[in-house]
């Protein structure tokens, strides 16, 4: 296939002046595309993984990792094909994914990208049910909620990357699963497809009632929280002696600048992680990569699919170009499933 001779590049061009990112932190520029030397390949882009940590690598301070300075391409999970290969341990055509970001072509020296299973129904799947967020969820729901049958469990973003992994794989372990979701299209699509027993709408004017109404009906068990911190405070008085919480990441959060005005709960929340002995757990998925538990997830969730015990929804926006928006688009709830942004064949 010929490849062009410019390589689109999306840059970080401002940071945010805004709590949600906006498009206009980013500019599209073009380059020559690069030519691979010796030993290294040249990838053209096929798929990027929009995750809302990302905005942590747009914003001025990041918790986890620098910022990208300005001028320089957006990075990010992405998945191309090898379109010229000067690597003995790559081929041309071979699908690879790596961190290299938003633009349409990259260099590499084999080093940082590693190939993707051509297993898999689709190679965007490595981005989401195979990489950050379905691995976030495996460890959640296995390794630090240790759900039980008959347990509920309750969890945010019910049709995003890590909610409907999340979900899932409780339902698989047993437990009665609770999802918050926006809109009514997502919580019919959540209980009827994804077969979650209850889907609660975070916009409807019943959310805190129908909250109180479900959380009480056998109390909370386990607690993925990754979507805004109300829900900790609708979910407290109804958490069960030796209740498991797996702080996945707070959405809300991300994108406001000062802690929240009203009264200071803390004490409140540890109070009742005293008297109800309940277990808190930070999680970053990234501390576990190349670890034996990620081989052993990666073949399990590989199975899952391929068996369909396992659904990936998948919000795929087409065009390079509609990356910032798409990102803007996770903290606006608009995505419906897992966004990913198909940049070319
Ligand atoms: N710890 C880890 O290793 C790890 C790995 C993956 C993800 N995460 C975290 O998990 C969370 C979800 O990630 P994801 O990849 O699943 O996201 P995603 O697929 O991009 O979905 C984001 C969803 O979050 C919901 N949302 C947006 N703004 C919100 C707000 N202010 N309050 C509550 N919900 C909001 C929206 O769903 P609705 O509109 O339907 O509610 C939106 O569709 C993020 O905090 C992310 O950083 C952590």
């Amino acid at each position: 296939m010929p490849e062009s001779s410019v390589n689109r590049r999306i840059i970080v061009a401002e940071r945010p002046r805004y709590s949600v990112p906006n498009t206009s932190a980013f500019r599209m520029t073009t380059a020559p595309t690069p030519r691979p030397g010796d030993g290294e390949l040249l990838i053209r882009t096929t798929w990027l993984g929009i995750e809302p940590y990302l905005y942590g690598r747009v914003k001025p301070t990041s918790s986890q990792a620098q910022p990208v300075p300005l001028g320089e391409v957006m990075v990010g999970p992405t998945i191309g094909r090898v379109a010229i290969s000067n690597h003995p341990d790559y081929a041309e055509g071979d699908i690879v994914q790596g961190f290299w970001g938003w633009q349409d072509y990259s260099l590499s020296d084999g080093s940082r990208v590693s190939k993707v299973d051509p297993q898999l129904p689709r190679p965007s799947y490595g981005l989401g049910a195979l990489g950050m967020s379905g691995f976030a969820a495996y460890i959640a729901v296995n390794e630090y909620l240790k759900v039980q049958r008959g347990e509920t469990l309750i969890f945010g973003a019910a049709l995003g990357g890590l909610g409907q992994m999340i979900g899932q794989l409780g339902r698989m372990r047993g437990a009665r699963t609770i999802g918050g979701v926006s809109g009514s299209k997502k919580l019919r699509y959540g209980m009827d497809v994804l077969g979650f027993d209850v889907c609660l709408d975070r916009t409807a004017d019943d959310f805190k009632a129908r909250c109180a109404e479900e959380f009480s009906r056998h109390g909370v068990d386990c607690y993925a929280m990754s979507g805004t911190g109300g829900v900790l405070q609708l979910a407290l008085p109804h958490f069960n002696l030796h209740a498991r919480i797996a702080a996945c990441g707070v959405m809300s959060f991300y994108s406001t600048v000062k802690l929240p005005a009203g009264p200071d709960q803390t004490m409140v929340v540890f109070n009742e992680i005293n008297v109800k002995r309940i277990s808190v757990n930070g999680l970053v998925a990234l501390d576990w990569f190349g670890t034996p538990l990620h081989q052993q997830f990666q073949k399990e969730m590989k199975g899952w699919i391929l068996s369909d015990q396992v659904k990936v929804v998948e919000h795929v926006v087409d065009g390079l170009e509609h990356a910032p928006d798409t990102l803007q688009g996770v903290f606006e709830g608009r995505n419906f499933g897992k966004a990913v942004v198909h940049v070319a064949d």
